[in-house]
């Protein structure tokens, strides 16, 4: 069987090395992909947009394509799986509504309180006046959210309430997310550790995979503003048994209840974003329609089930009695970026070192692309190089001495990817 995977970063790099091991499948399509992807053997790249969802639909049609499943939240929102569904195309991810979970934060606010499920007290605006009002009745910190995607960028952690009324003002009067900003979310700020909790869904059961923890702020300590994710590892030492058993009753399944009986069953990954607080109860921060990029990457690396014949299952609505299972090892990934990054950073830049292997390492591609034969930088986050080791320090160590292997100029990585796990081990 053919199969397509939408996308182009390290997320969808992942998920197709793992497609392509599954049985039954002799080639992987990935649209548009990288150079990482362009070089895995067994996968192939094709020219075209994640966004263009007409365009995939005739290109999978011609390709004899079997199944899809889509990475990034864009098409998710957009309605692919509700197109290729339709042309009866099986595609795994939530329809166009389902997706509302992360398309819109007021939505999944709305849903989250109205099933008493625990998340940050939170009030939705349109009206500047009022918005400004409220953060000085609430004070600092407080969190300020559009309400749209934006890239990752739309959440503003306020320290002081003049940040959080410039963050307003840049939303709903200087309209900096566009639409995406024309509403915004305010809400109670959480302490606590965050983690990521990711299931396979479809639509009455949800299935977890391992957990993991990501490191979202660009420099070491987790200072500095946010960017995509600059490492994660599985699992989250967070998560023990009886609090995995609690996101569980608590959080997960009255989600996959909830959409169901609102009538928009949610078949697809659900990646539940988590803060555990002091006490060790969790609580919702956000959810997103997708897998994570960069925890994919070390949770690809750890899954020892079959990739499709799961998501399969899943779009079947046969997980029922369905298990995952991994590697019981840690795997920790750190994200080499191109200097400057999450601001302006080069792209072009020749990667060198790419073919020196290590045992028990994966170099996944993000913002790479192919200059003749050579892999050069093509985005901010580049690479995700992967170790996997007996304990947290071992997959660390492993992880970095691969990361010594390869170079371009102007690299940029932080040193201190799983500190939390470390101190915990
Ligand atoms: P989101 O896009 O909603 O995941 O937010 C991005 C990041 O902002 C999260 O990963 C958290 O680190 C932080 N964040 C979001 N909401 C809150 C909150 N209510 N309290 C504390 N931190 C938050
Ligand atoms: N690593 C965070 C995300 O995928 O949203």
């Amino acid at each position: 069987m053919k199969v397509l995977v939408i996308g182009s970063g390290g997320r969808e790099h992942a998920l197709a090395w793992k497609l392509k091991q599954s049985e039954g499948v002799e080639e992987v399509l990935v649209a548009p992909g990288n150079a990482g992807t362009a070089l895995e053997p067994g996968v192939r790249n094709i020219d075209v947009a994640g966004e263009d969802i007409g365009v995939l639909l005739e290109i999978a049609k011609v390709e004899g394509v079997g199944f899809t499943v889509v990475g990034p939240e864009a098409p998710l929102v957009a309605g692919v799986c509700d197109l290729f569904n339709a042309n009866d195309m099986p595609c795994f991810g939530p329809s166009a509504q389902a997706a509302q979970l992360e398309g819109s934060k007021d939505f999944s606010k709305e849903f989250l309180v109205r099933n008493d499920i625990p998340t940050a007290a939170y009030e939705t605006f349109s009206d500047l006046d009022k918005a400004k009002a409220y953060i000085r009745a609430q004070g600092a910190p407080i969190v300020v959210k559009a309400d749209g995607l934006a890239a990752g960028k739309g959440v503003v952690v306020a320290t002081s309430e003049e940040q959080a009324l410039a963050a307003v003002e840049d939303m709903l009067s200087r309209s900096v997310f566009g639409e995406a900003g024309a509403t915004v979310v305010i809400e109670e700020f959480l302490s606590g550790e965050e983690a990521s909790f990711i299931c396979l869904c479809d639509g009455t059961t949800a299935v977890p995979f391992a957990s993991s923890q990501d490191h979202k702020a660009i420099f070491e300590g987790d200072k500095g503003p946010n960017t995509g994710g600059m490492g994660a590892y599985s699992p989250a030492p967070v998560i023990d048994d009886a609090l995995h058993e609690r996101i569980m009753a608590e959080i997960i399944e009255p989600t996959l209840a909830g959409m169901a009986a609102d009538g928009i069953p949610y078949v697809g990954f659900l990646y539940a974003g988590l803060m555990i607080s002091a006490e060790g109860d969790p609580r919702v921060i956000e959810f997103n329609c997708r897998f994570g990029d960069p925890e994919a990457q070390p949770v690809m690396m750890r899954l020892q089930s079959d990739l499709l014949a799961a998501c399969q299952a899943a779009l079947a609505g046969e997980l029922a009695h369905f298990n995952l299972s991994f590697d019981p090892r840690v795997a920790l990934g750190v994200v080499m970026a191109a200097g400057g990054y999450p601001g302006s950073y080069k792209t072009g830049d020749p990667i060198s070192g790419l073919h020196k292997d290590l045992l028990d390492t994966k170099v996944f591609h993000a913002g790479t692309c192919l200059e003749e034969d050579q892999v050069v930088t093509n985005g901010g986050r580049v690479l995700c190089v992967v170790g996997m080791g007996e304990t947290v320090a071992n997959a660390r160590a492993r992880a970095y001495e691969r990361i010594e292997l390869i170079g371009w100029r102007d690299r940029y990585f932080r040193k201190d990817i799983g500190y939390r796990a470390l101190e915990r081990d």
